[in-house]
């Protein structure tokens, strides 16, 4: 779900750097192939991202939700030559199809991806990171969330999506992601040993930075 105003969107994305014509074609084939299509980030996110990742001059990124490889190659092509980014999906069919893509980009060899399930990543992944991007099964948000913030570096910022789950957070649903998301939201607005944002771009970004 969007909350901004279509025209208000689409006038932003204009005057925004956008992801490469190839993170393009990937949104196309996606659009047009599969099934969950809305899941992808999309131009307006992706340029956020890239700003965020451009600003704080990380150099390692860690993904949570590869899917068709839009975001993962949004953000390599902000990182420097020598960057990487990790990223995790537990569906093989949808990483061979995002691998397709990146070997046709000069920012492909960044990217690394991890078949697996989330949690079981976790014991594979080595070192810190400057930059997470939470996009995978909700229920395990928080998970990934503890995770990233004890592998953080000092400048890091974890960016969780779709934490306001098109706007279901307002409603008493008892759908098990609709609980999860909710509990998450509530729980890092009461840590006061982090610096948060919650941000209505596209679906919802939670942005967060350890304070010290
Ligand atoms: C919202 S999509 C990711 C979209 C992607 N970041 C993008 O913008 O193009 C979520 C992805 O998480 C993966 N996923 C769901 N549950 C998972 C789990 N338990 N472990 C690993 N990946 C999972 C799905 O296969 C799916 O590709």
């Amino acid at each position: 779900m969007n909350f901004i105003d279509k025209e208000i969107e689409n006038y932003c994305v204009d005057k925004s750097s956008w992801p490469s014509s190839l993170c393009q074609s990937i949104q196309d084939y996606t659009l047009d192939q599969e099934h969950w299509s809305q899941m992808l980030t999309g131009k307006m996110e992706a340029s956020f991202l890239g700003f965020l990742i451009r600003a704080i001059g990380a150099t390692r990124v860690l993904e949570f939700g590869t899917f068709t490889g839009y975001s993962a190659l949004s953000m390599a092509e902000n990182l420097p030559e020598h960057g990487e980014i990790i990223t995790i999906d537990n569906d093989s069919r949808i990483q061979k199809i995002a691998q397709g893509f990146w070997d046709k980009s000069a920012h492909g060899k960044k990217i690394k991806p991890i078949l697996s399930n989330g949690i079981e990543a976790l014991e594979k992944i080595q070192g810190e990171f400057d930059f997470v991007f939470i996009d995978a099964d909700k229920v395990n948000y928080k998970n990934y969330l503890s995770f990233s913030l004890s592998r953080l570096s000092k400048k890091g910022i974890v960016a969780l999506d779709n934490m306001l789950w098109s706007g279901r957070v307002l409603t008493n649903e008892q759908e098990k992601s609709t609980q999860a998301i909710k509990e998450l939201n509530d729980y890092i607005a009461s840590r006061d040993d982090l610096f948060k944002t919650l941000l209505p771009i596209r679906d919802g970004i939670f942005l967060v930075q350890k304070l010290s």
